[in-house]
């Protein structure tokens, strides 16, 4: 079947096209040309600057976000018999890591309003073995932390989404025992992968800091404290991300616009709704976000997408929820339903946002969803 097209629609509208400038593709090549790939001076340059962005007294460097929640679950000496509460919204390594940690995964209901974890829900969870808490800052927007702090517990936050989010007037990143940043290649500072890991905790950046290598390096001798993993950010990457953290407000400065155009844009569509964003916070603006409620909008989420597609609009789903995912219902048949993840499962849908588009083609993305929606609710 050929594609749809609008007659305004001559190139397809990727979904989070990484915006790359000149200043990265200097820094690499100088990187290349120093000698120096692996592990060095650029990814110790990155660490001091996150540190001073985010105000932590410690920044490691790590080769993925995943890399990150894992190796600060083993800094907080999570293990087997273990278990750990997190939110079934999100992307399947949140929950990934407490398995690679031996630990138990018990999944939280998420809030309605902004699919973050339900505090309320968690406090009903917390037990004996219960050894720490994992939220995610959906999009963008902080979970709710206080009533979570409040429990007594350890927090490893997974702030993929949240960069440059604040809660209640403290920057995500110095809040609690450790909190894990992502560089892949959609994130708001982009490397194409890596993660970043900050803590004010002495001994957790200490645990990090063995656990992210095969051995410690003690002048000429080397030794193993703790038979490490392999998960160091080499300089390559280390310098793509550092001209993006320079750009960090330029950058959200756009998807702030893209943000505007398309809240005016939703707001006059019936049973399509944006996620809440809380004023007290300051949002990352990750991912614009909305759900669509089958019965008013006319179609499903699903069909949402596949008409997108066919207008050469790419969106995503943020996201599946963990607990139906296959290895996870077969390993957890114990896990209770979670009624408003899962109906949040069938009804998210991400449209295209990242700095790398023009405000025209985020207004084409709109207006085509205002067609969309106009054609779909007649035909319903
Ligand atoms: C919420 C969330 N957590 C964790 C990750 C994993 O990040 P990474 O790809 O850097 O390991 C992602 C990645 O997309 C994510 O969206």
């Amino acid at each position: 079947m050929q594609p749809r097209l609008s007659p305004s629609s001559t190139s397809r509208i990727g979904f989070q096209p990484p915006a790359i400038g000149e200043e990265e593709i200097a820094a690499v090549v100088e990187t290349l040309r120093s000698g120096w790939l692996t592990t060095g001076p650029r990814a110790a340059e990155l660490e001091r600057r996150f540190a001073e962005y985010v105000g932590a007294r410690h920044v490691l460097a790590l080769s993925s976000c995943t890399a990150a929640l894992h190796l600060s679950l083993l800094a907080l000496g999570v293990g087997p018999g273990d278990e750990v509460i997190t939110t079934p919204i999100t992307w399947p390594a949140t929950a990934n890591v407490i398995v690679h940690a031996g630990a138990t995964p018990v999944f939280a209901d998420v809030r309605a309003r902004d699919l973050n974890i339900d505090p309320d829900h968690v406090a009903a969870l917390v037990g004996e073995r219960t050894k720490a808490i994992v939220p995610v800052h959906l999009a963008g927007q902080p979970a709710d932390l206080d009533p979570l702090l409040a429990l007594g517990l350890p927090l490893v936050e997974d702030a993929a989404h949240a960069l440059e989010s604040v809660y209640r007037g403290r920057k995500v990143g110095t809040i609690s025992a450790a909190t894990c940043f992502s560089l892949y290649a959609t994130k708001n500072v982009a490397a194409g992968e890596g993660g970043l890991v900050s803590t004010d905790r002495d001994d957790v950046a200490d645990a990090i800091g063995s656990l992210r290598l095969t051995r410690r390096a003690d002048g000429a001798r080397y030794d193993v404290t703790t038979p490490g993993h392999k998960t160091n950010l080499p300089d390559v990457l280390a310098s793509i991300a550092l001209p993006q953290l320079a750009k960090v407000e330029l950058h959200a400065a756009r998807r702030a616009a893209q943000f505007a155009l398309y809240d005016e844009a939703v707001d006059q569509l019936d049973g399509i709704e944006p996620l809440v964003r809380d004023p007290r916070d300051v949002h990352a603006l990750h991912l614009y976000v909305v759900r669509i409620d089958a019965e008013r909008a006319g179609a499903s989420r699903d069909v949402y997408a596949r008409e997108l597609a066919d207008e050469g609009i790419a969106t995503s789903v943020h996201f599946l929820p963990v607990h139906r995912l296959t290895w996870y219902r077969e390993h957890f048949p114990e896990q209770e339903r979670l009624p408003e993840a899962e109906r949040a499962g069938e009804e998210v849908l991400s449209l295209p946002l990242s700095p790398a588009h023009s405000e025209d083609d985020i207004a084409r993305v709109a207006e085509t969803l205002v067609r969309v929606h106009g054609r779909l609710r007649t035909a319903a």
